[in-house]
């Protein structure tokens, strides 16, 4: 099965930031259409409070695995197991979300692509959960980009903590880098 990750950072200066009270920090309209399309027909691995975030219910043509100490998913082994098990019609599951669950597979070279959404140039961000630096040496070590859709002289409707406004917003697309055996 390929596991794949996608989500979304609102960069600040020293942090990454990922989510806000329960909601994300920022969206785009480009953003949310990319997730729909990356991901329907595949499993969905998020923790718990992601699932709540969602309504606890599945997003339509996605199966969600949740993640919780008090279920027998209790780690992301058993997440990923059991996605295995039920399978999908692509064979591609997606962690979406939240940090100890995205930080663990990066760091663990688990990925076989990696989409990540950076909401660029934002003055002060509200966030109660974020990425550190270390993610982006996990991206570094183990990853390699693909393309970019954006550059940063693009710039588009997005929403941060709820206010609208125009700012730049980066599509990445990483994949795992592939390292070569020596045959001699
Ligand atoms: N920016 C984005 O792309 C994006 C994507 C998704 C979500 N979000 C936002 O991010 C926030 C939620 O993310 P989060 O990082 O705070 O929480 P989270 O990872 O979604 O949920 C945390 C909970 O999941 C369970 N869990 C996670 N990893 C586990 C592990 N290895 N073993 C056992 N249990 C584990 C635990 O549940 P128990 O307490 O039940 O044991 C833990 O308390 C929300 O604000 C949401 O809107 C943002």
């Amino acid at each position: 099965m390929r596991i794949n990750t996608i989500f979304s950072v609102t960069v600040m200066p020293k942090v990454y930031a990922f989510g806000n009270k329960g909601d994300l920090v920022s969206r785009s309209k480009k953003d949310l259409q990319q997730f729909k399309e990356k991901t329907l027909g595949s499993i969905l691995i998020m923790g718990r409070k992601t699932y709540e975030s969602m309504g606890s219910k599945d997003l339509p043509g996605r199966k969600s695995i949740v993640v919780s100490s008090k279920s027998e998913i209790n780690s992301l082994d058993k997440a990923l197991e059991e996605a295995k098990r039920i399978g999908s019609d692509n064979n591609t599951c997606f962690v979406i979300g939240g940090v100890s669950l995205i930080s663990e597979g990066m760091k663990r070279n688990l990925f076989n692509d990696i989409y990540l959404t950076m909401f660029l140039g934002s003055q002060y961000v509200a966030y109660d959960v974020a990425f550190g630096r270390e993610f982006l040496d996990y991206l570094e070590s183990g990853y390699e980009p693909m393309h970019k859709d954006a550059d940063l002289s693009n710039s588009e409707e997005r929403t941060i903590n709820g206010i609208e406004g125009e700012g730049s917003v980066n599509y990445l697309h990483f994949s795992k880098k592939v390292t070569l055996s020596s045959s001699s």
